[in-house]
């Protein structure tokens, strides 16, 4: 049965963890459905792991929509939700409705997410809601603010803390389905999480979150260097590395394809 946004509501009431990794092409989203995994987000950092730019902030909403249709096409149980990239929504909620509606309507995802809370994002949120787009917030370490934040930790001192946790009930009051905390102090993301009735996915934000959430590719260890809260699952890059220099190592020896190999 496909993930609905009831089902996470249900999940969080019931404290069943929720599992949701990131993916840009096809055959990974088959992957991620397969395995089970409960949400599969397209989220901008495809634009850093899958594209090679140096952060989230050169990705176009036409990219965006490029990759959610690939990896809509390979989900069947799996919540797809799509990160409305940089300057696709920030200027108003008209841009916001706009940018949102085509994903929407060009692809199968169920829903969007966006960036920042108070107190301009709980309005564009709350538009979006008012439209039947379901919104997925995000605070504590936002990645488009990289040139005003860094992607140091987030909430350390009581005046960020106090604005992470305004920014959480500000999106959850606005009709946000569920809120993405990253970077953020594990205890402050405990109290954000007891307060919300909308389920938080944490990442770097400690155990207490209703779900986790990491970049695919830094879990399978495909990245040369990794957040320090990634938990690298496989390593991948060094699989792969041996395999592509195996092949050439072959080719250029004449070892494949072997003469009696079938063609
Ligand atoms: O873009 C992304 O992959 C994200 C996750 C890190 C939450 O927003």
């Amino acid at each position: 049965m496909k993930v609905t946004v009831a089902k996470l509501k249900q999940w969080k009431q019931q404290e069943r963890p929720i599992a949701m990794l990131t993916a840009s092409d096809y055959a990974m989203a088959q992957l991620l459905d397969e395995a089970g995994v409960d949400v599969v987000l397209v989220g901008d950092s495809l634009g850093m792991v899958a594209l090679g730019y140096e952060s989230t902030l050169p990705l176009t909403l036409e990219e965006m929509l490029h990759h959610a249709k690939a990896v809509c096409r390979g989900v069947k149980r799996a919540m797809v939700v799509v990160d409305l990239p940089f300057l696709s929504y920030q200027e108003s909620p008209q841009q916001a409705i706009h940018s949102a509606g085509r994903v929407l309507k060009e692809t199968q995802a169920t829903g969007v997410k966006i960036e920042g809370g108070y107190p301009a994002m709980a309005e564009t949120v709350k538009r979006l809601v008012e439209t039947g787009i379901p919104v997925m917030g995000h605070v504590g370490l936002t990645p488009q603010s990289v040139r005003q934040l860094g992607y140091q930790q987030q909430g350390k001192t009581p005046e960020q803390s106090d604005r992470i946790f305004a920014e959480a009930l500000a999106l959850e009051q606005a009709g946000a389905f569920a809120v993405v905390l990253e970077h953020i102090p594990a205890s402050l993301a405990r109290e954000i999480t007891q307060k919300l009735s909308i389920p938080t996915i944490g990442i770097g934000a400690g155990q207490a979150c209703d779900g986790q959430v990491l970049v695919t590719q830094d879990m399978l260890g495909l990245t040369k260097q990794q957040p320090p809260f990634a938990k690298t699952y496989a390593h991948l890059r060094e699989t792969m590395l041996e395999a592509f220099r195996q092949y050439g190592a072959q080719v250029r020896s004449r070892q494949f394809p072997q003469s009696n190999e079938r063609i």
